[in-house]
């Protein structure tokens, strides 16, 4: 998570996964703006402004999402604010359309919107006088850019929003809408280096690059689209696999969410595993504060958060000829988790079908 305060910017990143929210505000007024709020976590979003008592002006999507259900909606008939996206966005209840080069003031801090389509038609990119919200159309190093081939997807397009950000100052920091392994924002300057995506020098080199990617199964992304474009309020309208690379493309292959080279173990399989063997490895990927939670946790886990997993497989080296359990709440996150390890060689990876909720439910009859 990054936050801090310069140059008068309030900025803050909100969400304790792979998708990025920002708050931006200026220090001393008590204004701000949210930027691709997600609604699974509006009620902390409100309860944030609530406590510091800031004012939300604008709820900002970057572009109608395919991963996410946006919470834009839902912020609006709670605050008020504006749902500010692009004038070709479908979303319905967008109150405020906005044209390429439309400047908002937060307080003394200027906020130019880019129209950057390509990732869809309606995306922009959110230029400070320091940094740069690029949504899905430019990621941080080797994530490349987002992918175009989802509906409003472009790669001409896509390609020349790419050159009007590189004719921004270097100094700008890049902050992406999606980052999945940690990888820290730089600047621009630095984006030029580190992504390959940048170093592109043609529009055909650009196409030929993203032909030779295959994308993830995307029915899943359309439903949210859908879900999106009627402002749904309801987090359950449309299914939305946590964590997932969805939108990136150079990991979407790999971790296509339907491949079904997972392998599933029941509860009771597992139990036999756990009188018998003593090369597992139980790896829980939920978040720190569900393991103190109703469902609680086995003994003896390991636990990473699947968010962090990628950044934190060296803790995992040593036990590269265990079986390693992945476990979660209910299973869909342990199998992106197991995904990811096979990803990385790992050989024995299994992942416990119907998670703690299921463990507990057979300990009860
Ligand atoms: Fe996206």
């Amino acid at each position: 998570m990054h936050s801090g305060v310069e140059m008068g910017i309030i900025f803050r990143q909100l969400n304790p996964h792979a998708c990025r929210t920002y708050l931006v505000g200026t220090e001393g007024a008590n204004e701000v703006v949210i930027i691709d709020p997600l609604l699974e976590h509006v009620g902390e979003y409100l309860d944030l402004l609530d406590r510091e008592r800031l004012r939300l002006t604008y709820a900002i999507d970057t572009h109608t999402h395919a991963d996410h259900i946006s919470g834009a909606a839902a912020l609006k008939d709670q605050t008020g604010c504006e749902y500010v996206m692009h004038a070709t966005a479908p979303p319905r209840c967008v109150t405020y359309r906005v044209l390429d080069g439309f400047i908002y003031h937060l307080g003394a801090i200027p906020l130019e919107v880019m129209h950057t389509p390509g990732h869809t038609k309606d995306s922009i990119s959110l230029v400070f006088p320091d940094r740069i919200l690029t949504g899905d159309t430019l990621f941080l190093d080797d994530g490349g850019a987002g992918r175009d081939d989802l509906s409003g997807g472009n790669p001409k397009e896509h390609w020349e929003s790419l050159q009007q950000i590189l004719k921004l100052p270097d100094h700008l920091i890049v902050y992406p809408a999606h980052e999945y392994h940690d990888r820290q924002p730089s600047s621009l300057g630095e984006q030029k280096i580190r992504n390959p995506i940048l170093k592109l020098r043609t529009e055909e080199d650009y196409i030929k690059h993203l032909e030779g990617l295959k994308f993830g199964p995307a029915d899943w992304m359309k439903e949210i689209l859908k879900v999106n474009y009627v402002c749904a309020r309801d987090p359950k309208s449309a299914w939305v696999p946590v964590d997932t690379p969805a939108c990136e493309v150079q990991n979407t292959q790999a971790y296509g969410i339907n491949d079904q080279r997972v392998v599933r173990i029941s509860v009771a399989e597992l139990r036999r595993r756990l009188n018998l063997a003593n090369n597992l490895l139980l790896l829980d990927v939920r978040e720190p504060d569900e393991l103190e939670g109703e469902l609680g946790h086995l003994a003896g886990i390991k636990h990473i958060p699947v968010g962090s997993l990628s950044g934190r497989l060296p803790e995992l080296e040593g036990h590269r000829d265990k079986h390693i359990v992945a476990i979660c709440h209910t299973g869909g996150r342990a199998h992106t988790a197991a995904q990811i390890l096979m990803q990385a060689g790992f050989g024995h990876v299994y992942v416990l079908s119907g998670g703690m909720s299921a463990w507990r439910k057979a300990e009860s009859f």
